[in-house]
């Protein structure tokens, strides 16, 4: 089968899974692309429904061993007329755990059919110049990777006359889904010596709780510990701290600090 286009769906407060994404695509070689990038409040609810020919490309960073909450709420009106999707999980040199397995059910519910999956590397949100978690991923190599798994998609789906005649990939991780850790209702703090009130922060805020009055301010209560407003700011005003958050970086760096490598998961034909 011939793709017409490429719906390039994703949650990302980082960056680091729209730049995998990104790569992914351009290695298919579909020139039509076009994407949803549900981030941030406001986001449009979905595309309108997908052909069968249309591939959806969806990806999120993986939060506790799943895709954040928000992300699948986010994610919710896709829909697609049996169209193939390939589901990317991008985490920060931990494990993926489920993510991908939820990915995938998800992409079922909207009508699609898994053809391909993967976990791509990117720096940890909790990353500081200190204490480096995968810092600087996705690196060259991973996005070549990327792109070499979009040319290996794209050859799958041609080599297959219809989208059924693939069997779906075995994903890692398990269809019950492990359950949420409950995170404290705490945010980032803001250095008022550093904060200049420029307000990019708030600008790039997935859960809209940054205000911006002499110094920026946080809504505790709607805080995802995503790290979008600390890594966001040019002047090193905001930042995660306390016992919680401190605990998390110390485990990283005893359990986390040796590189891990992408890893990709192809549906096989059916005989
Ligand atoms: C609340 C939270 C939980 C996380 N849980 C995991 C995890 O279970 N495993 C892991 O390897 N990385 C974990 N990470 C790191 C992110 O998956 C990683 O930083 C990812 O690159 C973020 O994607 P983005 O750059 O697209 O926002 C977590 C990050 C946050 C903020
Ligand atoms: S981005 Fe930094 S300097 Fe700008 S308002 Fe936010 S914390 Fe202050
Ligand atoms: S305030 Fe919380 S949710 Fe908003 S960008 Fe910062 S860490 Fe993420």
């Amino acid at each position: 089968m011939n793709l017409r286009s490429i719906r390039l769906v994703c949650f990302s407060p980082t960056g680091g899974t729209r730049r995998v994404l990104e790569q992914i695509a351009a290695g298919t070689g579909v020139e039509r692309v076009t994407r949803l990038d549900v981030t941030l409040p406001g986001a449009p609810a979905g595309f309108g429904e997908a052909g069968g020919d249309d591939l959806l490309l969806l990806g999120a960073p993986v939060y506790a061993g799943r895709v954040p909450e928000i992300a699948m709420e986010r994610f919710a009106g896709l829909r697609s007329r049996g169209g193939p999707a390939v589901l990317v999980a991008v985490y920060g040199n931990r494990a993926i755990e489920d993510a991908l397995q939820e990915l995938s059910a998800l992409a079922r519910a909207a009508g699609c059919v898994p053809v391909a999956g993967a976990s791509f590397i990117a720096e940890h949100s909790y990353s500081t110049g200190k204490g480096p978690i995968a810092a600087g991923r996705p690196d060259d190599k991973d996005l070549e990777r990327a792109r070499e798994f979009g040319r290996e998609i794209s050859l799958r789906l041609r080599g297959a006359e219809r989208v059924r005649d693939l069997r779906e990939p075995d994903l890692p991780g398990s269809p019950e889904l492990r359950e949420r850790p409950v995170f404290p209702v705490m945010g980032p703090v803001t250095d008022p010596d550093r904060c200049t009130a420029c307000g990019a922060c708030e600008q790039l805020c997935p859960t809209g709780s940054i205000t911006t009055r002499a110094i920026s301010e946080t809504d505790e209560a709607g805080c995802i510990l995503c790290a979008a407003c600390v890594k966001g700011c040019a002047f090193g005003a905001r930042a995660l701290k306390g016992p919680f958050i401190s605990k998390i970086r110390e485990w990283l760096g005893e359990n986390a600090a040796e590189r891990r490598e992408p890893e990709t998961f192809m549906a096989s034909r059916r005989r």
